[in-house]
Order: structure tokens, then C-alpha cells, then sequence
């Protein structure tokens, strides 16, 4: 009785205090300050704030269970807050209506799979188109790169086991145009628990066709391995970027990468073709870079890119951030690297 007398003064003094706050806002005119963006915010984050804001808790009301608001509805087009899970409704279709999906594999480990990944899916974001960043490594190296928080979200583990739909585990992330879908250890699993499902080798791929139409680029980001998953996004996938890192065992493997990409086109995805090698944390200075990079161009003939990615400090440091390296150091040399690769296959269309 008394707690309920007590709640009741409460209330009014709350009353009388927001009217107060209303009063003193409508004469300095400052009613839609939210809006305004702060020093350094763009107009857009403004917005999302605002949005976000607005996910509020309904004041509690006798006999009335707590509710939250009305979920705040997330635009796409105007999305700039990271590590958002985007609804499938807010998905645009692309005008382009052509999706390039591209896998970055070599199941040599630490070669610049993962960077590449990144690295290319971000600039080429940057550029204006719509992509997407697909993690199918258990190491999940790509979904911390670039700043996701996987065990907030479901991610492909989900997809490729539950049967979700990729449009379900679509996340925002911190380049303007560049989605991505997490990984987590739970993957590492997946290749055993996959290997008595039906069409294995097909889960994938069936559910990036799902996406294709609201994206310009999907890149998928392999593990150092052939198994079962880097089998899943070589069949996913219309082309194969190689990161071939320059050092004396750089070939290593390469041929049975070859094989298996082969094996894949008779079997499994006929349209699969590699759009090019890499020369990845290339060093001028030293002969045998130079070397391997000669051996590289022969064994691939025509199928190299121009670009090679120079050793970068910065590019190492990046994923501590969480940042991809257009993000992190705009002018550095591996950003400027990148960009350049990013020029070259938009051009190899
Ligand atoms: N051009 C570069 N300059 C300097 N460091 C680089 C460069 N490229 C990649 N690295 C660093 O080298 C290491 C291996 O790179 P990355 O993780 O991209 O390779 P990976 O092939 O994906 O590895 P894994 O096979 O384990 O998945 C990382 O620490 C990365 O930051
Ligand atoms: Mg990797």
C-alpha cells in the first residue's frame, strides 16, 4: 500500500519534470537536437543514432509488463553503424543484376588469404559497389578483421548445418556497401557434421544463389585446407583469386590446388575459373622474391595480377583494430596496393 502511495509521487514528480524539460526545449528551441549531427559525426550516423535511440523502453505502467518499442527499421542504403544484423526485408536488389562471387584459396596457410579477402572486398566496396564478405574459415580471422562480433549474431555455421538462410546472418559492418556473414570455432565441426548430409558439397552454393540478386560481389574466405568447406566455396564460387606469398616454398601445393580446382569444374561447378594469382608481402629488396614472382608468371601465364602486395606493416596491424585497411591507414601502401588489385579485377569482367 505504501510502496504503491510512494511509486504515485514518484510518477508526479517525473511528471512535473519532463514538463519542465519540455517547456525550458521548446523556448530555446532546441527540440530536434538529436537530428543535428556532432562535431565530426556525419549526417548519416546521425540518423542511425536516432534510430537506435528510438528502440526505448515503454515506461512502466500499472499491471502493464515492461515492453520495448517498436524494433527501429535499418536502411541499407544509409546503414553506417557496424556490426548491425541487417533484416533480409531491408536487402536491395542491385541495378547491376550481375553477382561475381570469388573465392580467395590456397591451402598453404598464412599466405594472405584472409587479408586478400578483406582487403579486396573493402576497396571494392569503396569503389560503389554492393558486396558482400563471406567467412568460411573456422579461424574466423575475417569476421574479427573486419570487426564482427560472431557470438552476437548466427553465422555460417548456421547456414551451412541448420539449413539458415544466408539472408538471415547478413551483417553491417564499418565500410559503406560492405555486408559480411561471421564465422565461429562451432565451423571447425561442421566439416564432420556435414559429411553425411545430402549434397554436401552444394550447401553453399545454394545458399549464396539466394543473395546473388542484392549484391555486385560476394568473396568468400577459404580455410588453409582442401576439405570439405574450401570444397563448399570453390563450388559456390564463378572465380578463384590465389594469394601465392613470396618465399621459397611459394609453388608448394599450388599444383594440387590446380587438381582440385579441375576436379571441382568436371564434378561440381563447370563455370569455375581462376581470375588470378596474387603476389602477396612481395619485398623488392630481396632476390628471391623476384625469383618466385618470375616462377609465379610462368607457371600462371597471363593469369597474374600486375599488382603485387608489397610487405605492409600496416596490413598486419589492421585486424587488431578490427578495421579493413582502407579504413585503417587510407594512404598506406598496402591500402593503395589493394585498391589497385581492386581496379584490375573490376576490369577483368
Ligand atoms: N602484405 C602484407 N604485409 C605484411 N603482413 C601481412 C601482409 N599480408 C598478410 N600479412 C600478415 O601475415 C599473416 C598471415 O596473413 P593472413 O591471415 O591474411 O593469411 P591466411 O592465408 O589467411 O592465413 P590462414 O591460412 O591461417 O587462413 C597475418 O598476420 C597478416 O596480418
Ligand atoms: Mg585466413
Amino acid at each position: 500500500m505504501f510502496a504503491f502511495l510512494r511509486r504515485r509521487k514518484q510518477r508526479k514528480i517525473e511528471a512535473e519534470a519532463a514538463e519542465e524539460a519540455a517547456s525550458i526545449e521548446s523556448a530555446s528551441g532546441e527540440s530536434d537536437e538529436a537530428e543535428t549531427p556532432e562535431e565530426g559525426q556525419s549526417p548519416l550516423t546521425a540518423v542511425v543514432a536516432v534510430r537506435v535511440d528510438s528502440t526505448d523502453t515503454v515506461p512502466e505502467q500499472d499491471g502493464i509488463e515492461e515492453k520495448p518499442a517498436e524494433a527501429p527499421s535499418l536502411n541499407v542504403e544509409t546503414l553506417v553503424s557496424p556490426n548491425v544484423r541487417v533484416e533480409p526485408e531491408n536487402l536491395q536488389k542491385t541495378e547491376s543484376q550481375v553477382c561475381r562471387v570469388i573465392a580467395v584459396a590456397n591451402q598453404k596457410g598464412g599466405v594472405g588469404k584472409t587479408t586478400t579477402a578483406v582487403s579486396l572486398a573493402s576497396a571494392v566496396a569503396e569503389s560503389g559497389h554492393k558486396v558482400l564478405l563471406l567467412d568460411i574459415d573456422p579461424q574466423a580471422n575475417a569476421t574479427s578483421g573486419i570487426g564482427l562480433d560472431h557470438r552476437s549474431a548466427p553465422g555460417i555455421y548456421e547456414v551451412l548445418v541448420d539449413g539458415l538462410s544466408l539472408t538471415h546472418a547478413v551483417m553491417s559492418t564499418v565500410q559503406e556497401g560492405l555486408l559480411a556473414v561471421p564465422s565461429s570455432i562451432d565451423l571447425a565441426g561442421a566439416e564432420i557434421e556435414l559429411v553425411t548430409a545430402m549434397s554436401r558439397e552444394t550447401k553453399l552454393k545454394m545458399a549464396v544463389n539466394e543473395v546473388r540478386p542484392f549484391f555486385d560481389y560476394v568473396f568468400i574466405d577459404c580455410p588453409p585446407s582442401l576439405g570439405l568447406l574450401t570444397l563448399n566455396g570453390l563450388t559456390a564460387s564463378d572465380e578463384l583469386v590465389i594469394p601465392v606469398q613470396c618465399e621459397f616454398y611459394a609453388l608448394e601445393g599450388v599444383s594440387k590446388l590446380r587438381e582440385t580446382v579441375d576436379l571441382v569444374k568436371t564434378n561440381l561447378n563447370p563455370g569455375l575459373e581462376i581470375s588470378g594469382v596474387l603476389l602477396t608481402m612481395y619485398d623488392g629488396r630481396a632476390k628471391l622474391t623476384e625469383q618466385v614472382a618470375n616462377e609465379v608468371r610462368k607457371s600462371f601465364a597471363g593469369n597474374v595480377f600486375e599488382t603485387v602486395v608489397n610487405r605492409n606493416v600496416r596490413l598486419a596491424e589492421a585486424p587488431s583494430h578490427g578495421l579493413p585497411i582502407n579504413k585503417y591507414q587510407p594512404k598506406s601502401s598496402g591500402a593503395l596496393a589493394y585498391r589497385a588489385v581492386a581496379k584490375e579485377l573490376i576490369g577483368r569482367a
